[in-house]
């Protein structure tokens, strides 16, 4: 299994490019599935977690086509199966996307109950439900969610007991190819759910209230081809900024979207780093100072992203002051707080808070990633350390961050994959 070492202390500099977002790309090529056109999607980030979703759409006989500028162009004709194994629902929970696709465009579908993961039992409770009312017969046996419906299924009025991105995702899906109207009460706002509703408006769908609480999708007949770009990911840009600001850096990211970071960028202004944006570039500079510790809570946007929590953690490790950290998305996100206090950080866990006491400098220790953010907090970690970090587990993070050691080295970091 291979590691990362990373020899901490140097201050980040330079510029890199941010790629497509993971979690608009996996719901997009999900899509493909609601037409027998030919969908091309561009600015598809290069990860392990697409590679598992080509891998599905595989499965079920659809083999996309990845042409000379890496874009990837799905042709959903040729399907022959609808459903989605265990194999693969085990090492990405977002396999769940295909069941709104399927279930409308086919009329069944059978996908693996996702289990719990490493940041909590993550249900998909809301997702049955609301196929349900939308008059999907679902059951779920030998551990598969088992769905069919007779005709189309109905357009109806959904309210969402909780914000659930990938759940908003599955129904504004399923709503396109659905007879009449179908309203979404309490629906994720977050920018991936736009851009997934805009590139299925593309293909032909009626859908507006995307980016508000309140979805309305008009069901149409079909759905047409179309080439779509996907927009930059904001998670990765953050995570760099992050980095940078934790190590006293001053970097530019490009290609990436300041208005979708705004919580994130007045948290970075709060830890005392100069931002400055364009229209598609952020740069940070903290002009050599140690950061200031920041406290935060997680809540689905425009709030503070869970998935951005244990960046920020990472850096409040070796700030001045105290910050607490309270997570209200996930259950059980704190698996990297046992390893950053492993290497010398002061954390202390009061049930879905975590009080961090800045301390002057870390210590390099071999630590072990548990999930994807977990894991890109280790990093930072790491590059705040004296001497040497070593990740061990780090499938995680190529699940969710393209090229992550070229990036780093980009910016000047020591850190290399060796093979173990
Ligand atoms: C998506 C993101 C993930 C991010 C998360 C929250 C993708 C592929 N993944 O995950 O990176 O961390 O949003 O921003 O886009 N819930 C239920 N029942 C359900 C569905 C969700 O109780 O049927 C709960 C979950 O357990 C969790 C909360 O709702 O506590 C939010 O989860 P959700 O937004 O669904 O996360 P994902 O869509 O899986």
């Amino acid at each position: 299994m291979d590691k990362l070492l990373i020899e901490g202390g140097i201050s980040l500099r330079g510029e890199i490019r941010i790629a497509g977002a993971k979690n608009s790309a996996l719901p997009i090529l999900a899509a493909t599935l609601l037409t027998h056109d030919t969908v091309q999607i561009c600015n598809l980030p290069h990860l392990f977690d697409i590679t598992t979703m080509i891998e599905l759409l595989g499965c079920m006989g659809v083999q996309p086509i990845i042409d000379e500028k890496l874009n990837v162009e799905v042709n959903s004709s040729t399907i022959k199966h609808f459903n989605a194994p265990y194999e693969l629902v085990k090492t990405m929970r977002a396999s769940i996307l295909v069941l709104g696709p399927l279930l409308t465009r086919y009329g069944r579908a059978e996908v693996a109950l996702p289990g719990g993961c490493a940041i909590g039992s993550r249900p998909v409770n809301l997702h049955i439900a609301a196929l349900q009312t939308m008059g999907a017969d679902i059951v779920v046996e030998d551990g598969y969610i088992k769905a069919s419906t007779k005709g189309k299924l109905r357009g109806a009025h959904i309210f969402m007991d909780m914000v659930t991105v990938t759940g908003t995702e599955n129904v504004m899906m399923a709503a396109t190819l659905a007879d009449g109207q179908t309203i979404i009460e309490n629906a994720a706002r977050e920018p991936e759910v736009v851009d997934l509703a805009n590139c299925l408006v593309k293909m032909g769908a009626d859908i507006t209230g995307q980016g508000s609480d309140t979805i309305v999708i008009n069901g149409v007949s079909e759905l047409k081809g179309c080439s779509y770009s996907v927009m930059p990911d904001r998670i990765e840009t953050g995570t760099y900024l992050i980095a940078a600001a934790a190590t006293k850096g001053r970097i530019k990211v490009k290609d990436t979207r300041p208005d979708i970071l705004e919580s994130v960028l007045s948290k970075l202004e709060q830890v005392g780093a100069e931002i400055k944006v364009g229209e598609n570039w952020i740069e940070l500079d903290m002009h050599g100072k140690r950061p200031k510790s920041v406290s935060l809570r997680t809540a689905p946007y425009p709030a503070f992203p869970t998935d951005m929590q244990a960046q920020f953690t990472a850096l409040n490790t070796i700030a001045t002051g105290t910050g607490s950290i309270t997570e209200t998305v996930f259950e059980n996100r704190f698996m990297h707080v046992h390893e950053m206090n492993r290497m010398g950080a002061s954390i202390k866990v009061e049930g879905n808070t975590v009080i961090v006491e800045g301390v002057d400098r870390l210590k390099g220790a071999p630590v072990m990633a548990t999930d994807l953010r977990a894991s890109a907090s280790l990093i930072i970690a790491g590059l705040v350390s004296d001497n040497v970090t070593t990740v061990d587990r780090i499938y995680h993070i190529d699940r969710g961050y393209e090229c992550i050691e070229e990036k780093l080295q980009l910016l000047g970091a020591r850190i290399r994959r060796i093979a173990s």
